[in-house]
């Protein structure tokens, strides 16, 4: 057989191969646990990760899932954005029923973290915590980790901080540690990151500067972080104020081998997700 992975295995069986800690792509080169498949004993036929963007994808338009998010957001303090999301998701089950196909960021974090089953979580801009709370929902003993500026005033809605984001997670049921890093993102990342060495992750979500540059900083800031297996998202590329950020998850993502991608584009702001294949 010509197919097996013979340049990847290791002889001895005794070492993690491929994807063991000693890999250039940083400590995210660690396996995501519950998307990932290796079986010493019968080799490594295939790649590692066993689930794709589209098994995400696939879920995250379901009308299952927005059923979900309903539940979720209903549990969270409402803003003028929320209710319209809720009557808009309402409105779209009842007339299409199981047929509606619709995805944005909370579809795709809800899908993500119940398929991926995330130990460890990172996010940048939570606002209101209303992404971060569909993997506390998901996944309640995720450590999560989340960064922001709390931007006062945000896209002319209030952005009450770190204590109302820890008030919605206790009441969601979060069990799992919580740290809130209030600043530029782009000093508190790398600050972050430095200060824990082996910190890497199972889900990344970056939602905060939406500039062009600032997007794609906070990209290349995590990608060494993120596990293979672990799932990425990026929100707002067709949002019509920043239509350029399809072209940073382009040139930052998608133009990168090491990434499996899909995008919902049809309806709302847009969204993406990327899958570590290595
Ligand atoms: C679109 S909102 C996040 C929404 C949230 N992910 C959700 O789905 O509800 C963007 C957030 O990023 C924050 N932000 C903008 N620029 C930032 C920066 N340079 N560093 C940290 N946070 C930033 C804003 O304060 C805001 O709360």
């Amino acid at each position: 057989m010509t197919s097996r992975r013979e340049t990847q295995a290791d002889p001895t069986g005794s070492s993690t191969g491929r994807f063991d800690e000693s890999s250039t792509r940083g400590t995210g080169s660690r396996l995501s646990t519950h998307t990932t498949f290796v079986d010493r004993e019968l080799g490594e036929w295939y790649p590692p990760v066993i689930i794709g963007p589209s098994t995400v994808g696939g879920r995250a338009t379901s009308a299952g899932c927005v059923r979900g998010v309903i539940d979720v957001l209903r549990a969270l303090e409402p803003d003028d954005y929320t209710r319209y999301l809720l009557a808009y998701y309402e409105t779209g089950l009842a007339r299409f029923g199981d047929d509606w196909r619709y995805a944005d960021i909370t579809t795709v974090l809800l899908a993500a973290a119940e398929i991926s089953k995330p130990k460890d979580y990172l996010e940048i801009g939570v606002r209101r915590g209303r992404s971060m709370a569909m993997v506390a929902a998901a996944a309640p003993d995720c450590a999560v980790v989340g960064f922001d500026l709390w931007e006062a005033g945000y896209a002319g809605m209030d952005n009450p901080g770190p204590d109302f984001v820890r008030a919605q997670m206790g009441a969601l049921g979060h069990k799992g540690k919580l740290e809130l890093i209030s600043g530029d993102s782009h000093v508190t990342v790398p600050a972050y990151f430095e200060s824990h060495p082996d910190a890497s992750f199972d889900l990344i979500t970056v939602d905060g500067d939406h500039t062009k540059r600032g997007a794609a900083q906070d990209l290349r800031a995590i990608v060494p972080r993120l596990r293979v297996g672990g799932i990425l998202v990026f929100d707002d590329i067709v949002h019509p104020q920043h239509s350029y950020l399809a072209d940073v998850w382009h040139s930052q993502i998608v133009s990168d081998n090491s990434f499996a991608c899909w995008g919902f584009t049809e309806l709302g702001y847009g969204v993406a997700l990327a899958v570590r294949k290595e």
